[in-house]
């Protein structure tokens, strides 16, 4: 069934500026300085709790996503943050002239949590992304890969069964998307499942994206349960066991959350 988080804007915000400030602030500051003089931008950044932490370190914060919805919250959210022009989201397309014109070089530190899976053509996006980042910036990805136990971001189903079944959505398109439909599942939460399975993000292929792109992993974490899953299941995070994260392939199966830092 779907989550809590899913239906409250509140409880899904809370839980972003938590999940950020407890592992991704931590994470990223790891390899970069953060605080005052800092530009970050997070693209996918939904109702904006993932950038607060960073603000309230002193970084100047810049938020973009697709969905208009997203983004009024974001404003409304952190209306204060805003006001005071530490903050400003943007319903705005990255691939925009305009976005483009005014940040180019512009950022020291680029945020995709769990936003990577959603885009498609990454091995156009990501060597894209270098254009907006100052000399010695960075970018952080944190993303489920896809042949986790649902890396098909399932758990949105509104059905019970959908959406606790691990697995499935490894099917053939077709066959996925036929089970879904006679579940009763919505169109809507459909298309962003469809969306999900033409993107297909494993480890190896992030890898060889970065790698490609000339960009270098500066620090690396796989995860057997998401620090995310604290708040959607109530279980504990765990890092992954040190030799399942060199099993090639199979890895991808057994690691709920990868995070990354490349420069
Ligand atoms: C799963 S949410 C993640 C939100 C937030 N980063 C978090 O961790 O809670 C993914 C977000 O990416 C946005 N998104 C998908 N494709 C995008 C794109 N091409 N540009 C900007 N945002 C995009 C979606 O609208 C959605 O809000």
């Amino acid at each position: 069934m779907a989550l809590k988080q899913h239906k409250d804007d509140r409880v899904r915000f809370d839980q972003q500026v938590d999940n950020s400030r407890s592992y991704v602030l931590p994470f990223i500051e790891a390899t970069h300085k953060l605080g005052g003089g800092v530009n970050v931008l997070e693209i996918g950044c939904g109702e904006g709790g993932v950038l607060l932490p960073f603000a309230e370190k002193g970084c100047y914060c810049v938020g973009v996503d697709l969905n208009p919805k997203r983004i009024d919250l974001a404003n409304d959210m952190l209306k204060d943050e805003v006001q005071q022009k530490k903050m400003e989201f943007l319903l705005k397309n990255v691939y925009d002239e305009d976005f483009l014109a005014r940040f180019k070089d512009f950022f020291d530190v680029i945020v995709l949590k769990d936003t990577i899976e959603h885009i498609p053509d990454q091995e156009k996006f990501v060597p894209y992304l270098k254009n907006f980042l100052r000399p010695g910036g960075q970018i952080f990805f944190g993303f489920p890969p896809w042949y986790m136990p649902f890396g098909g971001h399932q758990q949105i189903c509104e059905g019970k069964l959908v959406s606790k079944l691990p697995y499935y959505h490894i099917l053939p398109k077709g066959l996925y998307k036929a089970i879904l439909k006679m579940a009763g599942e919505s169109e809507g939460v459909i298309t962003d499942l469809m969306e999900v399975w033409d993107t297909q993000i494993s480890i190896e292929r992030f890898e060889r994206i970065i790698k490609h792109s000339n960009l270098k992993v500066l620090k690396k974490q796989h995860f057997l349960i998401n620090p995310i899953y604290k708040y959607k299941f109530g279980l504990q995070p765990r890092k992954q066991w040190g030799p399942v994260t060199y099993l090639y392939g199979l890895r991808n199966f057994l690691t709920t959350c990868v995070y990354y830092t490349v420069g």
